[in-house]
């Protein structure tokens, strides 16, 4: 079943204040939900398996959105699951998980309007409008609708957001380390024993991951930090933002002293390391206190 909705998402600062706007407005209060989305690569859009808490099933959604702060019309297609846990660890075999989401959603709905107030787990708070058609009236209708919203609930435009959720937790350590674990699964380690995967994010913002490849003849292995940068140079990049580095067996593993020059090769003193595992708080360091004093490009330039 496809359908078209109008959306707009913006920060709440104060989520008290939100809810009290639109129980002023006149919204239904339809209570508070929990939800958890569950991400996976796809080849064009987004796929998504979404459980609801208490719920029997779960939905798999998959849908574009061009990135844009005001107000989108997103298509989206839905198909009832009826064993969402068995069906995400099927895709999470073969596919991977490319991010979760969990969020607390009290829902409000007003004149055919979805208001979400959402609070997201390791993002904070939001409100987000979902104009459903034809229930909220036709395109013009709804977008009207949406602009009164906006107004009603004083949402400046430096608090709109134009990204999903998934893609704010992509953006930050949780993304990296993620990727980093997905690789770490797949090192060649069979003489050490110790799994190792890294995850860099290049200037474009794509994240190019690499695994230990070890070798029989010992020298010849390589770090998961030069895989994951040999990744990003043949994707046509050259500089990176952000490092995440995951090891099986230690919580927290710092790049070896050939890696961090490796690293400085493509970052600067302030590039954010993040050490850990996923779903909990990395340990974050920076290049430069990794690796004060390095020798640099600068030094063989005339
Ligand atoms: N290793 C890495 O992949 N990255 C590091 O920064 C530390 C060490 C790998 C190399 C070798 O395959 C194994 O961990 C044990 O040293």
């Amino acid at each position: 079943m496809a359908r078209v909705n109008v959306e707009l998402k913006a920060l709440d600062r104060d989520p008290e204040a939100t809810a009290a706007r639109c129980a002023r407005l006149g919204a239904t209060d339809a209570g508070v939900l929990s939800q958890r989305d569950t991400y996976f690569p796809a080849r064009r859009g987004r796929l998504k398996l979404r459980v609801e808490e208490g719920a029997l099933g779960g939905e798999l959604i998959a849908y574009g959105r061009p990135d844009h702060p005001h107000p989108t019309e997103s298509n989206y297609l839905i198909a009832p699951v009826a064993a969402p846990q068995e069906l995400v660890e099927v895709l999470d075999a073969a596919l991977g998980t490319a991010v979760v989401v969990s969020k607390r959603r009290r829902l409000f709905l007003w004149e055919g309007v979805r208001i979400h107030l959402d609070e997201v787990e390791g993002l904070g708070n939001f409100v987000e409008f979902e104009a459903v058609l034809p229930e909220a009236g036709d395109l013009a209708t709804a977008r009207q609708k949406l602009a009164r919203l906006r107004h009603e609930l004083d949402i400046s435009d430096d608090a709109l957001v134009s990204v999903g959720y998934a893609d704010l937790l992509m953006d930050g350590p949780q993304g990296l380390l993620r990727a980093a674990s997905e690789a770490m699964r797949n090192a060649y380690a069979p003489y050490s024993k110790f799994k190792v995967g890294a995850a860099v994010r290049g200037a474009s913002g794509a994240v190019y991951a690499g695994a230990n490849v070890e070798n029989s003849a010992y020298p010849q292995g390589q770090c998961a930090e030069a895989s994951a940068l040999g990744a990003m140079v043949a994707a046509g990049e050259s500089a990176i933002t952000a490092v995440a580095v995951v090891a099986e067996r230690l919580e927290h593993c710092p790049p070896c002293g050939g890696c961090r020059q490796r690293l400085s090769e493509f970052g600067g003193a302030e590039l954010p390391v993040y050490l850990g595992r996923p779903g909990s708080a990395p340990q974050t360091v920076t290049l430069g206190e990794l690796l004060p004093g390095s020798f640099g490009r600068e030094a063989l330039t005339e």
